[in-house]
């Protein structure tokens, strides 16, 4: 029955939180640092770490003070150790390990994208694997195949995943180039709900070649499709332009999704990552697994981004079986999500 302190700090939000069992949230606490990245268009590492170092104190106090605890009384903290920025991970390891000795508790490294994953039982207490999860984030798109394995941990087979850009890194590039703010997704989500998706028909790339993606190239369609139409004096609506990227986006994730899920006989579906916070993703993957007779499971749109409720939620069964981290663990930028093996 842990009582688990999670930490996060692998990108642009300072997070902790205090979850109890894996699934009953006792406090979040998120800190985006958003505003001081906006001017630049994307995340800069360095100000990420300083900003980390400087919020990094208070984010973990308000989380026990919010839920109403103090470091006595956990049973472990838990903390991102990738993947992520080198710079920012290590405020939330250093943080964590502050923590662990002061306390006199032992420390779970947890990978951040195991952790999006885990998200799914922290909002849905009947959800459990066998699933086809699709991962969806700034820095990665992966179709998973998540099970459980002997000791009550999940393990993930890699099915496919980008050849090129991330689903979300997409979004950004198209929101700069449409002149929107950062991050992307959102403003490209709320700007294509105003839009018509088939004005602007774009690729659907690698739409029947197996489970891999590709991104780069609907990027480049974009550009391209917005400068014709200006070289011919009938620009395109933004609007139209964003819901267009999108349809043709989420169109390839859902199908690749659901198809993973029927072949390799799965009954269940869930999304993670930022992306998954996306209104249509989350609208279409739901009547498509309708259709297809599959069960789906979405966590809340505040626990798709990043936060620390899924780090305490990932680290619930570890601590419960005693896969403590030593205290001398380092962060691991380039972390691979844990025995991905493709098949
Ligand atoms: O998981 P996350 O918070 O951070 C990483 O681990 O990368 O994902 C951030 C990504 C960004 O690319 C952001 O633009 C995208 O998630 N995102 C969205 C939406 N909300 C966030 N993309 C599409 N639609 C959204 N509503
Ligand atoms: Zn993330």
């Amino acid at each position: 029955m842990p009582l688990i302190l999670g930490i996060e700090t692998s990108c642009d939000e300072t997070a902790a939180a205090v979850v109890e069992d894996g699934r009953l949230v006792r406090s979040s606490i998120v800190w985006s640092q958003h505003e001081t990245h906006a001017p630049f268009g994307g995340v800069v590492p360095e100000l990420a770490a300083r900003a980390h170092v400087e919020r990094i104190d208070t984010v973990v106090t308000d989380a026990l003070v919010a839920a109403d605890t103090t470091v006595r009384e956990l049973d472990a903290v838990a903390v991102t150790h990738g993947p992520g920025l080198a710079g920012a991970l290590l405020v939330g390891v250093a943080a964590a390990k502050g923590v662990a000795v002061g306390a006199g508790i032992p420390l779970v490294a947890v990978n951040h994208l195991e952790a999006h994953v885990h998200a799914n039982a922290v909002d849905d207490d009947a959800f459990a694997p066998p699933a086809i999860a699709l991962l969806v984030s700034g820095g990665h798109t992966m179709l998973l195949d998540v099970t459980v394995a002997a000791d009550g941990t999940w393990e993930f087979d890699l099915v496919g995943q980008s050849v090129d850009d991330a689903a979300g890194e997409a979004y950004d590039k198209v929101a700069r180039f449409l002149g929107l703010g950062y991050p992307g997704g959102p403003e490209i989500d709320a700007l294509a709900a105003t839009g018509d998706p088939e004005a602007v028909v774009l690729p659907r790339a690698m739409r029947n070649q197996g489970y891999d993606f590709s991104f780069s190239g609907l990027k480049t369609a974009v550009v391209q499709a917005v400068r014709r139409s200006d070289a011919a004096g009938t620009p395109l609506p933004p609007r139209d332009v964003a819901a267009g990227f999108q349809a043709a986006a989420v169109d390839v994730l859902v199908d690749k999704t659901v198809k993973a899920a029927r072949e390799r006989g799965r009954e269940t579906v869930v999304i993670a990552g930022g992306v998954a916070a996306n209104s249509r993703l989350r609208a279409q993957l739901a009547s498509e697994c309708e259709a297809a007779g599959l069960a789906w499971t979405m966590p809340s749109v505040p626990l798709c981004q990043d936060n620390a409720v899924m780090v305490a939620a990932c680290a619930d069964r570890p601590a419960e079986i005693g896969r403590f981290a030593s205290l001398d663990v380092g962060v691991e930028p380039s972390l691979a999500i844990a025995k991905a093996k493709r098949i």
